[in-house]
């Protein structure tokens, strides 16, 4: 089964060499992985939380955005968009606040530093503290269960936010699912095996600890100005020296080849001046990262371009997003008001645009197909040719029941003029139909 991986990047700085390496390298490697679907998102919902500067937020999310595309993030495979596009979150967010547990809220880690820290100084409790800060944690409880994400990369700080997640969505299935599960439960996945970057000072890699080696910003110039401040032990020239433990090595691994990695290794072992090996780190993440940097600096350059790639995500996203939360309207009880079954047959077929259509057919080549259409005979999707009718019969039927969930990895080809975005939507479209009925 497809597995969905969902993350979101809080917008409120710039990227460094510390983010790229621990969370948007490896959550790009992930998207290539088989049987994954992926959804990365800016939330910038969450940023207004920390940051009242519009001038910044606004800059960050272009930065963010274009870094990400710079790295080489694949849109075609993943679900890529700002949460502030996606209105069906901010109206799942109020579904789901109205089944949270306020006393949960009061437990969580950023809410009770913040009381903490008041309480410290001697202030009122919640100086200081919005609603967006105190009900942080439901938001992210939405932006998870909007798509049912099975698995979602976190740094270690926010496991408490996805057990919140999950307890919100237990929750919600007990008193409205009627015995099924609207919600898949969510478990936080810490990548152990990403080694957290080291800063200048051998610290964490972070921006509060102002250790951070500038990503793109600078140039190549700034890159070589922020790795001469790595502190190192005082050995001379040619005297040799341990690699083992000096973080200048921690962060030459994290873009070396195993060859490399040994060759610099011994070279140190056999004397090689600090100044040279910081050369030497420096030639090495240019390599990597200076093919990027003008990819950004383009991007950046063209942030309609950007603005397009978002609004795609988005669409995209909303084909999940908008029948998924009509379904969820109705298990509440948010339902179109109606006097009598005729009547609400009579609405259905007033408002309801047409569905699109399945057909199953044998070829003269003696195998079966299907195919989807829109209500006019439009060819959106054409499945491959089966053996056996039965199979093709257990994909129609995958596809009413799993809408657009059931394209990844789907033996169908688009039909032509025909994105991939129109057809999740036919699809999605096509099963809330069936599940009305
Ligand atoms: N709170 C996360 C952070 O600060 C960002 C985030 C918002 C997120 N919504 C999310 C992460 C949903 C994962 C899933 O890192």
């Amino acid at each position: 089964m497809t597995q969905r991986v969902l993350t979101g990047i809080t917008t409120t700085g710039t990227p460094h060499l510390g983010n790229y390496v621990g969370a948007i390298r490896p959550a790009i490697a992930a998207s290539r992985e088989p049987g994954v679907e992926s959804f990365f998102f800016l939330a910038d919902y969450h940023a207004l939380i920390k940051c009242d500067d519009p001038a910044r937020i606004a800059r960050s999310r272009l930065e963010i955005a274009a870094t990400w595309l710079a790295a080489g993030l694949d849109t075609d495979r993943v679900t890529f968009y700002a949460q502030s596009d996606i209105p069906e979150i901010t109206e799942l967010n109020w579904l789901l606040t109205c089944v949270t547990a306020k006393g949960q809220m009061n437990r969580a880690h950023a809410y009770k530093a913040s009381v903490d820290a008041n309480t410290a100084k001697g202030e009122d409790p919640d100086a200081g503290v919005t609603m967006g800060l105190y009900c942080y944690p439901v938001l992210m409880a939405a932006d998870i269960l909007m798509f049912n994400a099975h698995r979602v990369p976190v740094g270690r700080d926010q496991v408490q936010h996805i057990e919140m997640a999950r307890d919100v969505a237990l929750r919600f299935n007990h008193l409205y699912g009627a015995g099924q599960d609207l919600f898949v439960l969510p478990e936080a996945e810490i990548e152990e095996a990403v080694a957290t970057l080291p800063g200048l000072d051998g610290r964490k890699m972070s921006k509060s600890y102002d250790n951070t080696v500038p990503l793109f910003e600078g140039g190549p110039k700034a890159l070589k100005e922020a790795i001469a401040r790595i502190v190192t032990d005082s050995k001379l020239p040619g005297e040799p020296k341990d690699p083992e433990g000096a973080h200048l090595v921690t962060i030459y691994d994290a873009f070396a080849t195993a060859d490399q990695r040994a060759a610099f290794r011994a070279d140190l072992r056999a004397g090689l001046a600090w100044g040279e090996a910081k050369q030497r780190l420096v030639d090495l993440i240019e390599a990597h990262v200076g093919p990027m940097r003008a990819r950004y600096a383009d991007l950046v350059a063209h942030p309609e371009q950007i603005e397009a790639v978002l609004q795609a995500g988005a669409h995209k996203a909303r084909a999940r997003a908008t029948p998924f939360l009509k379904e969820l309207r109705h298990a509440v009880g948010l339902r179109r008001m109606v006097a009598s079954a005729a009547v609400q047959a009579e609405a259905s077929a007033a408002t309801k645009p047409a569905v699109p259509v399945f057909k199953q057919y044998r070829e003269a080549d003696g195998q079966f197909y299907f195919k989807l259409t829109t209500a006019s005979g439009h060819l959106l999707l054409q499945s491959a040719a089966f053996a056996e009718g039965r199979e093709a019969g257990n994909w129609v039927k995958r596809f009413k029941a799993e809408g657009a969930a059931a394209l990844a990895g789907a033996p169908v080809s688009l039909g032509e003029g025909v994105s991939q975005a129109d057809a999740e939507v036919a699809l999605n479209a096509l099963m809330a139909s069936l599940q009305d009925a």
